[in-house]
C-alpha cells in the first residue's frame, strides 16, 4: 500500500478509509489502556500522533520501540480531542522497519547546534534541521520561479574552470591522477569561484541569464558566514547599468522573503521561537521596505563619525569588514542597505571604472545580522579601459582573450550580481552559523559526511 505523507494527513479531514504512514519515532508514551506514538516523516514540522489500543497487535508491536525507530503504521485518521493537533491516527497494525537502540543520539532533550554538527548524518531528523532544509528547498525553487517568471535563461556555467574570476587566488586546484606531470586540461584547472565570466558571454547573446550552482573558495576564514563550498545565484543582464542591477537585487530579496512567509509558516514559526526572535518580523519588514542607499564614500564617513571602537578601524580605501557592514545596516540604516561605488583598488578587474577614475560601479547589499549578502557590479564594457585594468593587476590578457572579445564584438553595457544562497537561507531562517543551513558544510579542516 502506498504511504501517505504526514504533511498531507495532517491537512486532510478525518476519514474511515484506512491509510498507511511511515516515519521515525519521536516519542512514545504507554498507558494501561493505550499507547501514543509521535512520528515524523520529514514532510512537515508537526508530528502525527498514533494511538494503539491495549490488546491489539499494534499495541504489542510497540513493545521495545524506542525514539529513532523507523515504523510503518496502518489505521484511520480521526479528529483529535488533544490540544495542539487537529487529527490523530488510530492504528491497527504497526511494523518496525528499523529499530533504534537506546544509544540513539537524538533523544528528546534539546541538543546544541555544535553537537548536532558532529552528527550531520542524523541532524536532518531534528525539528530544527527539518525546518531549515525545507525552507532551503522552498527558496531554491523560488529562485528559479523568480527568474523564469521574468524571462531570464538559466545558464549552466562550468564547475571546472581555467580562470580566476575574482582574482583573489582562492581557488582549489583540480588535478587528474598523476599522468607524467602533464596537466589533464593542458593548463592549470580549478574549481570555479564564480560563474560570472561565463554568464557574461551568455548574457551578451541571450539578454538576461542567471546561474545557480555550487562555487568553491579556498579562503582560510573560519567564520559563521563563510563556506569552502557554497551555492551562488548570479544573474547577468545585457543592456543594463548599476541602477538596474540594484533594483533587481532588491526585488529579488523581497520576493524571496515573501515566498518564505507564504510557504514556510510552520517552519518560520518554529525557528522564530527557538532561534531568532525577529525572523519573520524582519522578513515582513524587509519585504515592505525600500532599501537604503549609500555610496561607499558616504558609508566610510558614517563609520568615521560612528564613535564606535571597531576592532579594525576604518578609513576610506579599505574594505568593509563584517563589523563595519553590520554597523551600517543595523545602526546607520536600520535595514538592508545598498552600498555603491567602491574604491577601484579593492575590487576585481571586471568592474566598470567610474568617471572619477578612483571608484568602480560596484554595489553590495548588506543585510542585518548577515552583512554582505549580495555583491555585484556594472561590468567594464570598454576594451581599452578593461585592458588597462588587467595590466594594472598583472592579469594575463591571453588567458582572458575570449572575455576581451565580448568588448570587441558588439560590446554593450551590462551588469549582474552574485548572491550567496546560504547567506540568504541564514537570513530567512535566522540561523547564526552558515554551517547550519547546508547539509554538508565544507570549511577548513572539515570534510566529514
Ligand atoms: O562578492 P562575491 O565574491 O562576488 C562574486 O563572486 C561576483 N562574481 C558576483 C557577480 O557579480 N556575479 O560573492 C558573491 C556573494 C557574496 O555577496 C556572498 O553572499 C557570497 O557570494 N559568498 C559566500 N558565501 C558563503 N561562503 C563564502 N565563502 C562566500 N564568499 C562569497
Ligand atoms: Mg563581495
Amino acid at each position: 500500500m502506498k504511504r501517505r505523507r504526514i504533511r498531507d494527513v495532517l491537512a486532510a479531514p478525518p476519514s474511515d478509509t484506512p491509510i498507511t504512514v511511515c516515519g521515525w519515532v519521536r516519542t512514545k508514551r504507554t498507558a494501561k489502556r493505550f499507547a501514543f506514538l509521535a512520528i515524523n516523516d520529514g514532510s512537515s514540522q508537526d508530528t502525527l500522533q498514533l494511538i494503539a489500543d491495549a490488546g491489539t497487535p499494534a499495541f504489542a508491536a510497540l513493545d521495545g520501540v524506542l525514539t529513532g525507530a523507523a515504523v510503518r503504521a496502518r489505521g484511520v485518521v480521526k479528529a483529535s480531542p488533544g490540544a495542539g493537533q487537529r487529527v490523530e491516527m488510530q492504528i491497527d497494525a504497526l511494523d518496525v522497519l528499523g529499530p533504534a537502540p537506546a544509544d540513539y543520539p537524538l533523544q528528546k532533550k534539546g541538543h546544541t547546534l555544535e553537537f548536532l554538527r558532529d552528527i550531520g548524518h542524523l541532524r536532518p531528523r531534528t525539528n530544527t534541521f527539518g525546518a531549515v532544509f525545507r525552507v532551503r528547498n522552498v527558496l531554491a525553487a523560488a529562485v528559479h520561479e523568480f527568474f523564469q517568471g521574468r524571462g531570464f535563461v538559466w545558464a549552466h556555467t562550468p564547475i571546472i574552470t581555467g580562470s580566476d574570476c575574482e582574482g583573489a587566488g582562492e581557488m582549489f586546484r583540480v588535478a587528474a591522477p598523476a599522468a607524467g606531470g602533464a596537466e589533464f586540461f593542458g593548463r592549470p584547472a580549478h574549481l570555479t569561484v564564480s560563474g560570472q565570466l561565463e554568464a557574461e558571454f551568455m548574457a551578451m547573446a541571450l539578454g538576461d541569464v542567471y546561474t545557480f550552482g555550487p562555487t568553491f573558495r579556498a579562503e582560510n576564514s573560519n567564520t559563521s558566514r563563510h563556506l569552502s563550498e557554497f551555492w551562488m545565484i548570479e544573474p547577468e543582464m545585457a543592456f543594463a547599468d548599476l541602477d538596474d542591477d540594484a533594483a533587481l537585487a532588491e526585488d529579488f530579496l523581497k520576493a524571496m522573503c515573501r515566498t518564505a512567509l507564504e510557504r514556510c509558516g510552520a517552519e518560520l514559526a518554529f525557528l522564530e521561537k527557538h532561534y531568532d526572535a525577529a525572523s519573520s518580523g524582519a522578513l515582513r519588514d524587509l519585504a515592505e521596505s525600500t532599501f537604503a542607499r549609500l555610496s561607499y564614500t558616504e558609508a566610510a564617513d558614517a563609520l568615521q563619525k560612528a564613535g564606535v571602537d571597531f576592532e579594525i578601524p576604518h578609513a576610506w580605501g579599505q574594505e568593509l569588514a563584517s563589523e563595519h557592514e553590520r554597523y551600517l545596516t543595523e545602526q546607520v540604516c536600520g535595514g538592508p542597505v545598498i552600498v555603491t561605488d567602491y574604491p577601484r583598488a579593492i575590487k576585481p578587474f571586471y568592474m566598470r571604472v567610474n568617471d572619477d577614475g578612483e571608484t568602480v560601479a560596484a554595489m553590495d547589499v548588506l543585510a542585518p545580522r548577515i552583512g554582505e549578502i549580495v555583491g555585484g557590479s556594472q561590468r567594464e564594457e570598454r576594451l581599452p579601459v578593461l585592458e588597462r585594468r588587467m595590466d594594472e593587476l598583472g592579469l594575463d590578457r591571453s588567458e582572458l582573450a575570449w572575455y576581451c572579445d565580448l568588448r570587441r564584438y558588439g560590446s554593450a553595457e551590462h551588469a549582474g550580481f552574485g548572491l550567496g544562497f546560504e547567506r540568504l537561507v541564514q537570513f530567512v531562517t535566522g540561523m547564526a552559523n552558515i554551517r547550519d543551513v547546508i547539509p554538508c558544510p565544507r570549511a577548513p579542516g572539515t570534510i566529514d559526511f
